[in-house]
Parts: structure tokens; sequence; C-alpha cells
């Protein structure tokens, strides 16, 4: 989704917006576009479509003098509003205000007849234009008192927001405002920051604010003024970034979708250890959170989207399988006008890699206006849902920058395997002994089967060579590996734009097999042994009508006789082997992308954090 940076201090505040696009890159945009104040204070606007090189290509024509700027806001554009064309990147508005903008002003409309009837006229098809615009009449109608017209236009918008603002008689002050939608003010010497996402100023600064709902900021290369909605200036707590700038660079690998599945055996240490007690057992001291809470739940409900959403189909099979609690996984969007069932006796777990999912952020405020008790499972410290719910329990993935998530997927189902350890012990439904055997297999023998995975990449790799002319494959598994596989349908769509569909393997003899044909590519998981024969039966149905089949799966001579190429797995982790398996699935799926040419860590149409809608 769109993203915003601004700085104001030091000479080449252009250098930090370039460098801070760059860097957002990964959210997913089709535009960018900068303004900033010339040494004669005046501003410039530049914008452009697609890649910010070319962005950076139109600022390259320009001299050094006419780009030197101590002050300017820069954003990415994922259109909502408008196509995705150089008249609607951002930033916006007239010669008076610029605005660069996160989210949604859904009033929009209304406000563009208002202003059209004060004179006002539009150069783009968005909803930014209009709230510029409301802000710029709200400026002159208050005297060019700056905290006042952000103040009276923000009572005016319906939607979200994050904003970046410059008035053009106001050189060296950047302002900012947000609602439902992310931003941090960078704090640095003599020069500040706004972002969307820590990310794109950890280059310049580890210390940051948040700037909460209503509040309005004010930043010059000295000072950060922070106002609350009565006008009162607010006492702000100064944070420390916990991710350092290598850890969201690339590495020496040639995508970031690419290290960081070489980062998960070390992430899963990093997730587990901390919650697991000196005795081999589950032990949460997360702030907030108390297991006890959650093992009384009459039922669990599971609430997410895309990725985040798949790993809850991990926790279903665990916590039902240790813990006995029956869990229901609700897909976000879909929950929060479902007009579900849900009372103070259930327990609501949201998972979100971002934090920020607008669709998560909904469902889980519907969760608690119904008196469940929410907690979430989130990688970004501090973010919105983490800190909107009830308790939160991170997993420490560090930032994932690949569109397609990876490492966080795979954390979080670890995670969740702990957590259902957790709640047998709390439950009973499991003796202690067992439960420290699993912990420890979780610990150990996860990332171990996961770090072995990673060291036969060549021969997984190679194996994807068929996929590379073909549009249309299917996923399948059964139980456990079912949901696996759901999950690994999704990264081959996302990544290699080839539609491919996760079936239920019994499932498929009921219609969908009609489409399996001569050379059309299956992939099979099975690592559950105890389905094994009726997963061997299924691979015949579709080998019979053609089908070319790749077999993932503990080392099995039927499996062999029956598929055209077999990967075999690292048997260690045993139960938790669905979850190695995403490591094999993740490198296909990257690996079939390289083979079509695909951009592996910006796949088109789609945004890292989806804030809006
Ligand atoms: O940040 P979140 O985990 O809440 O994001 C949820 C989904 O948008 C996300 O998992 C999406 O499906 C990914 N592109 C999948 O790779």
């Amino acid at each position: 989704m769109c993203g915003i940076i601004g700085c104001v201090g030091g000479e080449k505040a252009l250098d930090v917006l370039s460098s801070g696009l760059h860097a957002l890159e990964y959210r997913g945009y089709d535009s960018a576009g900068v303004s900033f104040f010339n040494e004669s204070s005046e501003i410039i606007t530049v914008k452009a479509t697609g890649k910010i090189v070319n962005l950076d290509e139109k600022l390259g024509k320009m001299s050094e003098s006419e780009k030197r700027s101590s002050c300017g806001i820069g954003h990415t554009r994922w259109a909502t509003h408008g196509e995705p064309t150089e008249r609607n990147a951002h930033p916006h508005g007239n010669e008076r205000v610029r605005i660069v903008h996160n989210g949604i002003i859904e009033n929009y409309r209304a406000l563009a007849e208002n202003l059209t009837a004060k004179g006002y006229t539009f150069t783009s098809e968005t909803d930014t234009e209009t709230a510029a615009l409301t802000i710029d009449y709200c400026y002159k109608t208050n005297g060019g008192d700056a905290v006042k017209a952000i103040s009276e236009a923000r009572a005016l918008f319906d939607g979200s927001y994050a904003m970046g603002i410059i008035f053009a008689d106001r050189p060296g002050e950047i302002y900012s405002i947000r609602k439902d939608n992310p931003l941090i003010i960078g704090i640095g010497e003599g020069k500040n920051f706004i972002a969307s996402d820590i990310t794109a100023i950890l280059p310049y600064t580890k210390d940051y604010i948040r700037l909460e709902e209503n509040e309005i900021a004010i930043l010059t290369p000295d000072l950060v003024k922070v106002i609350d909605e009565n006008g009162n200036t607010c006492d702000k707590k100064i944070e420390k970034a916990l991710w350092d700038v290598k850890s969201a660079q690339r590495g020496g690998y040639d995508h970031f979708m690419l290290k960081e599945i070489h980062e998960e055996p070390e992430v899963i240490e990093k997730t587990l250890a901390p919650r697991i007690g000196a005795n081999g057992l589950p032990a949460f001291s997360d702030e907030n959170f108390d297991i006890k809470r959650l093992a009384k739940a009459r039922r669990i409900i599971i609430t997410a989207c895309g990725t985040a959403m798949h790993a809850g189909f991990m926790a279903k099979y665990f916590i039902e399988k240790y813990a006995r609690i029956p869990v229901n996984v609700e897909i976000a969007s879909e929950m929060r006008y479902a007009d579900m069932i849900i009372d103070e006796n259930d327990a609501v777990i949201v998972i979100s890699q971002s934090g920020e999912t607008a669709d998560t952020l909904a469902a889980l405020r519907l969760a608690k206006e119904k008196g469940a008790f929410v907690t979430s499972i989130v990688n970004v410290v501090g973010s919105t849902i983490a800190r909107e719910s009830n308790a939160t329990i991170y997993t420490w993935a560090g930032p994932e920058i690949a569109v397609a998530s990876t490492k966080a997927y795979v954390v979080q189902s670890a995670l969740m395997v702990l957590l259902s350890l957790g709640l047998a012990l709390e439950r009973n439904t499991m003796d202690e002994q067992k439960v420290r055997v699993l912990t420890e297999k979780l610990r150990y023998a996860l990332p171990k089967d996961v770090s072995k995975i990673l060291a036969m990449q060549d021969e997984i790799f190679d194996a994807v060579g068929y996929l590379s002319d073909k549009t249309d494959m299917f996923c399948l598994g059964r139980g456990i590996d079912y949901y696996a596989m759901i999950e690994a349908s999704l990264k081959i769509k996302e990544v290699s734009y080839i539609h491919s569909e996760a079936y239920a393997a019994g499932e498929l003899k009921h219609g969908t097999i009609s489409l399996i044909e001569k050379g059309t590519p299956v992939i099979v998981l099975s690592t559950d042994e105890s389905v094994r024969q009726k997963m061997v039966g299924n691979i015949r149905e579709v080998m019979s009508r053609g089908a070319y089949v790749i077999s993932i799966t503990t080392p099995d001579a039927q499996i062999d006789a029956v598929s055209e190429r077999v990967i075999n797995l690292p048997s260690e982790s045993g139960e938790f082997l669905p979850i190695a398996a995403a490591t094999v699935l993740q490198l296909m799926a990257y690996r079939a992308a390289i083979i079509k040419g695909c951009d592996v860590d910006c796949p088109r149409n789609l945004a890292k954090s989806v804030t809006v809608e």
C-alpha cells in the first residue's frame, strides 16, 4: 500500500526522500512523487508513474543546486481512487499547500462538491486532492493558522488517513495527522522525519514517537511538537526501534523473499526460546497475556487475512488436537459483516504480520465490542493491532520486506503450536512429559529440519523447471498437509502468477478432477503417514488422467512409484513437518517466479500491508 516519508533539516532532504521511497517500495505501489522547498523556498513537485527509478531519473536531470533542499515530503501510491497515472500520483494540492496521504477519504465526493461551489477546480481523480484543497480552504479561512486549519479540515474527513502536509508560506515546517493509518515521527539530530513505516528512516535514526489518533504533529529541524485534539501540547514518549538497517536490507541475496526464507531457522528460535521455561515447558510471560484466560474459552475464533489466516489453520489443527478447544478460522474481511455470534465466553486470536491490516483491525474491534477477549499475534511492535488488542504475543521474525509472506508464516505457525501445547498443559489434556517432549521437538527439531531443507535448495529449484510454461496447477494434501497446501498455493499464485488451486486430496473427485488433463502439474504434500495410503490412491487418480505429479513427502517407495518427481523431506520434527514443508513450497514458488521473470519481491497489483478495506 501507499508509503509516506518526510524530512525537515539538513541540506539533502531530497536524498532522504529518495532513500525513504526506495525503502518503502516493498509495500507495493504504482507511482511515486515528492514535493520539496528549493533554495528560494518555492515548492517543487516531481512525480512519475511506475518504479521509483523513473522518479530518480527525473530528479537526476535537475542540477545539484536545484535539488538542494531542507524540507520535503514523498509518497509511493497504490491506486485506489483513479488510475495509476502521474496526474493521480501524490503529492496533491495547489500553490499554497501540498499533501501526501495514505488511506481513503470516504466522503470525498461531498467535500469535492462543497469545494467546487467555492470555486475550486480539480486536476486529479483522487480523494486525496479533495483533502488537500479542504485543508487549503480551512487555512485561508483561519488566517493562515496551520494547526487550526488542519484540525478544522480533519473534522470534515470521514475515513482513514495518515498525512504529511507542507504550506508554501511555511518553508522548514512539516505538519502531520493520522487516523486508522500508521505514521511515526522520527527524531534525528538537526533533522526530523515523518514515515509510514520505520524501515524508511532506519538509516537516519532509531528514535521515534508514535502519533496517536487526532493528534497534530509540527516538525521543524530542531523541534517536534505534538498537539492533542483540545489544543494542548502532548508530552510524547520517545521509543527505540528494535530493528536495524541491516535487517531491512537484502544482505547478499538476490531478493528479499529468498533472504527471508533463509532466515527461518533463526527466527523460529528467536520467537520460541523466550517462551520456553527452564523446565522445558511453554511459559508465556508476554505483556498482558494470560494463558489461563485463553484456556477457559468455550471456543477460540481466529481471524486474519491471507497468509496470516493460513497460519490460523495450522493453529486450529494443533489447538484442537492438543488442547481440545474448538477453533473457528474466519476471514477477517467476512467476519466484520457477518453478524457473527461472539460473546465473552469466546476468545479471539488475530494474527497479523504488519499489525496494520485494515480488515483484521476491523474484525478485532468488532470482537472487542461483542465482549470477547482479543489476543493478537503480531510481528511489528507497537502496531495498531498490537495496541488495540487485550493482549499481544509478538513473533520475532524481524522486518519482512518481500510482499509474499514467508518467515512470518513459519514463525506464526510455530508460535501457535507452542501456544497449543501451553493450552494443553493448562487444560490437562496432555501429560506434562508429553508436552515437554513436543516442546523440545518444536524448538530444536523444527529449525533443524528447515535448515536441512534450505540445504536442498538446488534440488528443489530443479524440480520447479517443469512449471516454467504452465498456467494452471493443483496443490493437494490431506488434513494438516491440506492446510499447508492452501498457503503453498497462495504463494505460488502471488509471486509466479500461475493459477493454482489447493484441494483436499479426497475432495478432488467430487468435481474438480475434470480439470486434470495431460501434463497438468500437481504438487502433493504427504507428511501425515496415517493417511499415506489414501494419498497414494489420490495420486493414482490424477496420474491416470495425465497429471505430472511432484510429491513432497517423507521417504516412501509407493509415493516414488506414482510420482514423476519426489522431494524427500527430513523428518526429525515429526508432526511439525508440515511447517518445515512450507519452506520447500516457498522455495518452489520463489523459483517459479524467477523462471517466469516475475518481480518476485513486489508482485503486480499487491501491497505488503493492506491498510484499506
Ligand atoms: O500483515 P498481515 O499479516 O495482516 O497481512 C495479511 C495478508 O495481507 C498477507 O498475509 C498477504 O496475504 C501476503 N501477501 C501473503 O503472502
